[in-house]
């Protein structure tokens, strides 16, 4: 199933700024308009405006990528309240719309998260020097991850609930303040370890929500885990990239960096092959790194 065939096409999506937010006409570079993704707290403008961002960005329609400053975090709405993760309640998968709108709402924070990611990844490594098409993918993945928020908000409208309704768990923006140091951090670790472990338990989840007999949260979820599968491709490929550049071995450097900047760890089981699909060896992440591991970083 496409997106258009549940009720949200690509066509005309990033057309025009969304309301507010008409200045972003003007913008100078391509980190303008990330900068303004990322200031933008109301999450249903933020994915508009990433639509637009991206849209311009793709067609050419903007001059250069600029050099506008990302702020240290992305501006956030006052709901949905943020908990430590051990503090998030559980709630059972089933017929009872509660446990799946708490999954739905789960999976929309970590969009929104996903949306600032991809944006903060585009300004904050503006002048390190890397082609076009880092950029590209990078906006592309920016606007896909704006199209699973509005995928997963449409889900809870239906199911007569809202982002925002529900606490959330805090934990994602660490990962990125913690690698925001260098773009060889911050790819073997957003991309190659979060958005691999959404890999990893997406099917799951797809399941449960099939059990549960609803088979358009199950298809939301399905092309969530299916374009997922490219945003690690392009974070792997980007890596690597970065490792040939800096004369650096990928598997050893990229175990170093996980042991040393991911504290959470890996958890197997590993979807091979669903990473496998994304270029992903499991000489990488097989078996997981230890804390304070060598090799080459
Ligand atoms: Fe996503
Ligand atoms: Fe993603």
């Amino acid at each position: 199933m496409r997106s258009a065939d549940i009720g949200l096409g690509p066509e005309g999506a990033g057309d025009a700024p969304p309301p507010g937010l008409e200045a972003a006409r003007g913008a100078a570079g391509l980190s303008d308009l990330a900068v303004l993704v990322l200031r933008e707290p109301e999450p249903r403008r933020k994915a508009e405006m990433a639509r637009y961002a991206a849209a311009r960005w793709l067609r050419r329609d903007i001059d250069g990528i600029g050099a506008a400053a990302p702020p240290d975090r992305p501006a956030r709405p006052e709901r949905p309240e943020l908990l430590p993760p051990a503090k998030m309640p559980r709630r059972k998968i089933g017929a009872a719309p509660e446990g799946r709108i708490a999954l739905l709402h789960a999976v929309a924070h970590i969009e929104l998260n996903a949306i600032d990611l991809a944006f903060d990844m585009v300004a904050r490594f503006a002048g390190v020097g890397m082609p076009t098409g880092f950029f590209d993918d990078w906006v592309t993945i920016g606007d896909d991850e704006a199209r699973h928020f509005q995928l997963l908000d449409n889900r809870l409208a239906a199911l007569g609930a809202r982002y925002g309704d529900l606490p959330a768990h805090d934990g994602l923006w660490r990962a990125a303040m913690e690698t925001a140091d260098d773009l060889l951090n911050r790819l073997a670790v957003v991309p190659m370890v979060l958005e691999a472990r959404g890999l990893d338990v997406t099917p799951g989840m797809i399941a449960k929500l099939s059990a549960a007999g609803d088979s358009e949260s199950a298809a939301v979820l399905t092309i969530i885990h299916d374009e997922e599968i490219g945003h690690v491709a392009a974070g792997r490929r980007w890596f690597e990239h970065l490792c040939e550049v800096r004369g650096l071995e990928p598997v050893a450097t990229w175990r170093a960096i996980v042991a040393e900047r991911f504290r959470g760890g890996l958890k197997p089981p590993f979807n091979s092959e669903s990473r496998s699909l994304a270029g992903f060896a499991e000489a990488y992440y097989t078996p997981p790194p230890e804390a304070g591991e060598g090799g080459a970083s």
